[in-house]
């Protein structure tokens, strides 16, 4: 008899600001144009936290709260919080932390991880080994960034790619074999000098230097990250088929990390998995870094049958990247 414990998804929810930051909108901030972003990235738009006093956090809690709402569950039935998110609202205390205060959660362990485009996948593979280990039965993991905070709206190479948004899932143990079945996540430093944020860590600490030199912004060096990360999310996702002796066939869906329309066609493209299997919401959200999973996961989650063999895929800062190979668990209600 097999005694293992599968964990698996068995509810979603997500917040998303309601402003919106349209490309005309960006085209009168920055030289740069609606056809210039829709055609180099797919975004059309992505929303913006204006209030400058919230953070991750805030959205965070209100994606987690729309989870317990819609399962019917206490705060303090969670156990275990798991934020992912490059950022925080402030270096510590950490911002899962911060959410069990919004939520009123007062039972469960808290953390953030910090994997930037991949933080959900390293995210949710920790919170699988929670439930795995048969400690815990309430896991909540929860993508997050409000990118806007580390956006340099001068920037039209950077400006045009993020948006601010959150999404949870709950983890619990499987009734059957249902649920997440394997995870494969690498890391390459070989990223640290073409994607990063410079200042405001140990290395590098805030100074009036920093803040003029722009140092507390996202940078990167698109071209080169745009061939790592197609490189990177293809070679992994068809590893992690061969693993399992899947062919393009089986797979009901791909979710890929949203960073760029055209990296995701090209990963369709090397799995051999066509358009219509893979989830794409980038032209209403851009890049939300943590959030761009578990948002797709949200949004496509009535489309999903019980058993439907998914592939998740993502890729980021460091270079990390990933995929997660799961048979959904539930039909929707
Ligand atoms: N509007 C108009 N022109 C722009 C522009 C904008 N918003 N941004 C850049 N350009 C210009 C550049 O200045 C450049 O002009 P030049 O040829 O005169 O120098 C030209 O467009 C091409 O720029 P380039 O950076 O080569 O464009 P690109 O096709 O590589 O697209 C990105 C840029 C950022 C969209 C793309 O490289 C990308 O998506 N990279 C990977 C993103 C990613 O995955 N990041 C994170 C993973 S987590």
């Amino acid at each position: 008899m097999n005694n293992q414990i599968y964990p698996c998804i068995t509810g979603v929810a997500a917040w998303l600001p309601p402003d919106r930051l349209t490309n005309e909108l960006l085209a009168s901030m920055v030289d740069t144009s609606h056809e210039w972003i829709a055609s180099r990235t797919g975004i059309e738009e992505r929303r913006i936290l204006k209030d400058k006093d919230l953070g991750t956090s805030y959205m965070a809690s209100h994606a987690v709260m729309n989870l317990l709402e819609k399962k019917g569950m206490e705060a303090d039935e969670v156990e275990v919080i798991i934020c992912a998110t490059i950022t925080p609202d402030m270096m510590f205390p950490n911002t899962a932390n911060l959410i069990c205060d919004r939520i009123g959660a007062r039972k469960a362990l808290a953390f953030d991880m910090l994997s930037a485009c991949a933080g959900f996948l390293y995210a949710l593979e920790t919170g699988c080994n929670y439930i795995r280990s048969g400690r815990y039965k309430k896991v909540i993991v929860v993508g997050a960034d409000k990118m806007s905070s580390i956006t340099d709206y001068e920037d039209r190479n950077s400006c045009i790619l993020f948006g601010d948004a959150a999404a949870a899932v709950l983890l619990e143990p499987s009734p059957d074999e249902d649920g997440i079945i394997d995870t494969i996540l690498r890391c390459d430093p070989v990223g640290k000098d073409l994607i990063y944020l410079k200042a405001g860590g140990s290395a590098r600490p805030a100074s009036l230097e920093t803040v003029q030199n722009k140092e507390h912004f996202f940078y990167q060096d698109g071209k080169r990250v745009f061939k790592y990360a197609v490189q990177g999310m293809a070679a992994v996702s068809q590893e992690m088929m061969q693993k399992h002796h899947l062919t393009n066939e089986d797979i009901d869906y791909l979710i890929p990390h949203q960073a760029n329309l055209r990296i995701i066609e090209a990963t369709a493209q090397m799995t051999n998995i066509p358009l219509e299997k893979v989830t794409i919401n980038i032209q209403k959200y851009g890049n939300t870094t943590a959030a761009t999973i578990p948002l797709c996961i949200w949004e496509w989650e009535n489309d999903f049958r019980k058993g439907q063999n998914i592939l998740l895929a993502a890729f980021g800062a460091g270079f990390v990247w990933g995929a997660t190979y799961l048979r959904w668990a539930y039909n929707p209600d």
